[in-house]
C-alpha cells in the first residue's frame, strides 16, 4: 500500500513534514487544484484540507475519503437519538445515574467512542494502526471548532496508540471493554457503510478477532460488548450472555464473574 502526505503551495509546510516524520511517509508536493482521482503514483493521499486531516483514496476507482469531525449531522442525531442509543445503553449496563468506565479498544474513526462518551461514559480510545489514529488525534484535536457541547463530550474521550494485545492497564480499570472489530473477511453481500469500506480497503481484514475477546475478558471488571453486524457470527467460541438485536447491528455481551 503507497501512501503519501500531501503538500500544496510555497508555506513552511511544518505539520505536513511533522506528520510524514512520525509515520514514515514520503511528502510529495501537489498543485492545491490536485484531484485524488488523477493520481497514479500512490494508493492514498494525507493532506490538510481547511485545517483537517483528510485521507483521500486515489486512482479512478477511488472510494472516496476519511476525516474524522465530530460535528457530522448523522453522528449527532445519532447520538441524540434515544431510541437508537437504546442498545448501545442495555449492552453497556447503564442504569440510573451510574455509568460505566469504557475502553473502546478498537477506536477506528471514534463514532461509537463518541456515543458512549454523549451517554456520559468516560472512554478511552486505543487504536493500532498509526495512520488511523493520527486522523482520529486531529478530530478529537479541534475543540475550538466544535462548540461547548460537543467539545464536553470529547472532554470524556482520551485516545492512545496502541494494539489491545499488548495493551497495559491497571487491574480493574476499566467496567467495559467495548470491541467492534473489522469484518474478517470480505462478504459483497453485507452492507457496510462508506467510511467502514474505506477502512477496511485500508486494513484489511480482522484475522485476530477470538484473541482480541480473549483479551478483552482479562482486562473488563464487569463486562465485554462486542458490535457484529446482524447476522454475523460470534467473535469467539463461546456464546455470549446477552444479544441486543439492532436494524443492522448486534451487541453481544460476555459477563465477568
Ligand atoms: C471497524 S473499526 C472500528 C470503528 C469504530 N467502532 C468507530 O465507531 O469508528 C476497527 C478498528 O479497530 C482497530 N483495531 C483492530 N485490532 C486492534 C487491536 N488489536 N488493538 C487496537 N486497535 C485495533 C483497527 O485498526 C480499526 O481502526
Amino acid at each position: 500500500m503507497k501512501v503519501a502526505v500531501v503538500r500544496t503551495g510555497s508555506g513552511s509546510a511544518e505539520r505536513e513534514i511533522k506528520l510524514s516524520t512520525a509515520l514514515g511517509l514520503p511528502v510529495v508536493e501537489l498543485p492545491s487544484s490536485y484531484s485524488p482521482k488523477e493520481i497514479t503514483d500512490f494508493d492514498y493521499l494525507l493532506a490538510y484540507r481547511d485545517s483537517r486531516l483528510v485521507l483521500h483514496s486515489c486512482g479512478k476507482t477511488q472510494a472516496g475519503e476519511l476525516c474524522v469531525d465530530f460535528s457530522e449531522a448523522k453522528l449527532n442525531y445519532r447520538a441524540n437519538s434515544s431510541i437508537r442509543n437504546q442498545n448501545i445503553a442495555k449492552a453497556l449496563g447503564i442504569k440510573g445515574s451510574q455509568r460505566p468506565v469504557v475502553l473502546d479498544a478498537t477506536a477506528g474513526l471514534g463514532k461509537d467512542a463518541f456515543l458512549m462518551a454523549s451517554l456520559g461514559c468516560e472512554v478511552s480510545l486505543l487504536e493500532r494502526s498509526a495512520l488511523v489514529y493520527r486522523l482520529l488525534a486531529d478530530g478529537l484535536a479541534r475543540t475550538e471548532y466544535y462548540g461547548e457541547e460537543i467539545s464536553a463530550i470529547l472532554g470524556r474521550m482520551d485516545l492512545q496508540f496502541g494494539d489491545l494485545l499488548k495493551f497495559k492497564a491497571d487491574a480493574q480499570q476499566f467496567d467495559v471493554v467495548y470491541l467492534d472489530p473489522m469484518f474478517p473477511q470480505r462478504r459483497k453481500s453485507a452492507k457496510v457503510k462508506k467510511d467502514m469500506a474505506l477502512l477496511q480497503q485500508l486494513l484489511g481484514h480482522q484475522t485476530d478477532g477470538a484473541e482480541l475477546l480473549d483479551r478483552a475478558k482479562l482486562l473488563a471488571k464487569k463486562r465485554v460488548v462486542v458490535k457484529r453486524a446482524k447476522l454475523s457470527p460470534h467473535l469467539g467460541s463461546d456464546k455470549p450472555d446477552i444479544e441486543f438485536k439492532g436494524s443492522s447491528s448486534r451487541y453481544d455481551v460476555y459477563l465477568i464473574t
